[in-house]
C-alpha cells in the first residue's frame, strides 16, 4: 500500500509559526508559500465565483450552499474525472441515476428509520442543541450552561409530501445516501446488461441529511454529492476486492491532485461500524480544520441486497437483516453451472464530491513569495479539473483585429470539447494573468499585434509562469498536451 499514516500539515505548528498569523510562511524548494486556513478557501471561493452561501441575500440557509459560475466547472470535472475512472476506463460498472425521493420501506428495510440518527443534546439554558459526541466536556459550548438534556436519538433524514393530499400518510424521505437505489435496481441492471459477478453499478447524485451541526463550510452540509459505486461479488472473494478498492481510491485521489501524503487510512474498529458493514476503511485528509473522512470503503456484505429481497428463507443471507414481506423480486445471482441462487456480497467505495472539491482546492491553493518580492495567489489545479481550461487574451481591449483573431483562436478551441475557454476582452494582460492564476487556469493565449502579422501567439503556462512564441496553428496541440489528452 503506497500510503503511509501522515498527516502533512501540523495545524497547531500552522497557527502559531513565529507568532506569524495562520497565514504563516513556509518554505518548498525554491518558492515560499502560506500554509492556508479554511477562512482563506472561503475568501477565495465567494471572491472569484466557486462557492456561494446558499440564499445569502436573505441571511442564508445553515448547512447549504450554491456552487457558482466556477464552482459548477471544477465540481463537473470532478465528477467527470470519477465518472471515467469508474464507468468508461473499466469493463465491469455500470451507470445509474436513481431518484432522490424515495420509498419508505426502501428505507425501513435498509435500517435508516431505526437507525440512522445521531445523540442530539438540547441546552435548557439557551434552547441550542448539539451533537453528544461533538461536546468536550458537559458544558453548552455557547452559554456555558451544565444544564444540558440526556442524549437523544435523533433521526437525520429529511421528509417530504408526496401528491397532493398532506395526510401524513403519502410521505416519502430524501434519501440520505445514493447507495439504496442502487440495491433496489440490482435485478434491472443485472436483467438489461446480463452482467456475471463480479460487476458494479456507480452513481453520482445529491444526498440529504439533517446533520445537527453542519460545519466547516462545504465540509458538513445539509445537502451534498456523493459518489458512490456498489461493486457486488462472489461471497469470499469479497476482501480481496475490498483491498483492491482501498488501493485504486487512493490511486485516484492521487491522480487529483491530492498528495498521498496528506491522506491516512483508518480501519474503523468493530464496535463503531455501521450497521451494515462488516469492515470500512476511512481515507482521512488533512482539511484545514483537521484530519477528517473524505471517502469511506465498506464491506457491506450481503446485507442490503439480503434485506431488500424477496424469498429471504431460500437464500442463506449472512448478514442480520429484518423480515422483509413487501419486495416483489429476487436480489440475488444464478450460478449458471449449480443453478444455485446466491446474495452477493457488496464493497462500496462512497466519496464526498463536496469533500472533494474542499481537498482539490487546499491542496491547489498556493501563496507564492516570488524573486522580483511580489506575491502571487496561484489555484495549481490538475489541468483537467481547471474550471477554465485556456484564457485567449488580446492585447488591446475592444480593438476589431485583435478580437476578431482572439475569437477565431477561441472557437477552435472551444470546438475541441475539452472544457471552457474564456474570451477576455478586457485588456489588461497583468490582471488577466492574476486573475487567471487564482482560478487555476491552465494556459493563457495572448494575441498581440504581431499575431496579425506573423500567426503567432503568446502561451503562458500558469505553474512556470514561462512564456513562449507558437503559431496559432500550434495552440490546440499545446493544450491537449497539458490536458494530457
Ligand atoms: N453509502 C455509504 C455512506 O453514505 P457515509 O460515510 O455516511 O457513507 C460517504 O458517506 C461520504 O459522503 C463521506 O465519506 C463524505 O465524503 C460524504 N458525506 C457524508 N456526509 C456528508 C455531509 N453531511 N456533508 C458533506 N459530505 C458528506
Amino acid at each position: 500500500m503506497g500510503l503511509r499514516a501522515k498527516q502533512r500539515y501540523n495545524f497547531s505548528e500552522k497557527k502559531t509559526n513565529q507568532g506569524l498569523s495562520p497565514s504563516a510562511l513556509i518554505r518548498t524548494g525554491d518558492k515560499v508559500v502560506t500554509a492556508k486556513t479554511m477562512d482563506e478557501l472561503v475568501s477565495l471561493c465567494k471572491r472569484r465565483g466557486f462557492v456561494y452561501q446558499s440564499n445569502e441575500i436573505y441571511g442564508g440557509l445553515q448547512g447549504f450552499y450554491d456552487y457558482g459560475p466556477l464552482g459548477v466547472e471544477l465540481k463537473n470535472n470532478l465528477k467527470q474525472a470519477w465518472w471515467r475512472a469508474m464507468v468508461y476506463e473499466r469493463d465491469d460498472i455500470e451507470g445509474l441515476d436513481a431518484s432522490v425521493l424515495t420509498n419508505p420501506k426502501t428505507l425501513y428495510y435498509s435500517g435508516h428509520e431505526d437507525t440512522f440518527t445521531d445523540p442530539l443534546i438540547d441546552c435548557r439554558s439557551c434552547n441550542s442543541r448539539w451533537r453528544a459526541d461533538h461536546l468536550k466536556g458537559a458544558k453548552c459550548p455557547s452559554c456555558n450552561s451544565g444544564d444540558l438534556t440526556d442524549p437523544r436519538p435523533f433521526n437525520l433524514m429529511f421528509k417530504t409530501n408526496v401528491g397532493p393530499v398532506d395526510d401524513g400518510k403519502s410521505f416519502t424521505y430524501l434519501r440520505p445516501e445514493t447507495a439504496q437505489q442502487i440495491f433496489t435496481n440490482f435485478k434491472n441492471v443485472l436483467d438489461s446488461t446480463s452482467r456475471n459477478l463480479p460487476f458494479g453499478i456507480a452513481q453520482i447524485g445529491k444526498a440529504f441529511r439533517n446533520e445537527v451541526t453542519p460545519r466547516n463550510f462545504i465540509f458538513r452540509t445539509r445537502e451534498f454529492e456523493q459518489m458512490e459505486l456498489e461493486f457486488f461479488v462472489e461471497p469470499g472473494t469479497d476482501e480481496k476486492w475490498f483491498d483492491f478498492w482501498v488501493e485504486a481510491r487512493l490511486k485516484w485521489w492521487s491522480d487529483q491532485g491530492v498528495d498521498q501524503s496528506s491522506l491516512e487510512l483508518q480501519t474503523i474498529e468493530k464496535e463503531k461500524l455501521s450497521h451494515y458493514s462488516k469492515k470500512t476503511t476511512d481515507i482521512m485528509y488533512g482539511f484545514p480544520h483537521g484530519l477528517e473522512e473524505l471517502e469511506g470503503i465498506a464491506n457491506r456484505a450481503d446485507f442490503d441486497l439480503g434485506s431488500h429481497t424477496k424469498g429471504q428463507a431460500e437464500l442463506g443471507i449472512k448478514s442480520k437483516v429484518k423480515k422483509n414481506t413487501d419486495s416483489a423480486m429476487r436480489l440475488a445471482f444464478q450460478n449458471k453451472q449449480t443453478n444455485e441462487w446466491k446474495v452477493p456480497y457488496v464493497i462500496e467505495p462512497s466519496a464526498g464530491v463536496d469533500r472533494g472539491f474542499l481537498a482539490v482546492l487546499n491542496e491547489a491553493y498556493k501563496l507564492e513569495r516570488l524573486p522580483n518580492g511580489k506575491e502571487r495567489l496561484v489555484l495549481s489545479l490538475k489541468p483537467h479539473l481547471s474550471p477554465i481550461k485556456a484564457a485567449i487574451i488580446p492585447l488591446k481591449r475592444n480593438h476589431a483585429g485583435l478580437l476578431d483573431e482572439a475569437s477565431k483562436i477561441k472557437k477552435t478551441l472551444q470546438s475541441l470539447q475539452l472544457g471552457r475557454i474564456l474570451l477576455e476582452n478586457s485588456g489588461n494582460i497583468g490582471k488577466n494573468y492574476r486573475r487567471h492564476d487564482e482560478v487555476g487556469t491552465p494556459l493563457c493565449v495572448t494575441v498581440d499585434f504581431q499575431s496579425l502579422e506573423d500567426q503567432t501567439v503568446t502561451l503562458r503556462d500558469r505553474d512556470s509562469m514561462k512564456q513562449k512564441r507558437v503559431l496559432v496553428s500550434e495552440v490546440p496541440s499545446s493544450l491537449r498536451d497539458l490536458l494530457g489528452t
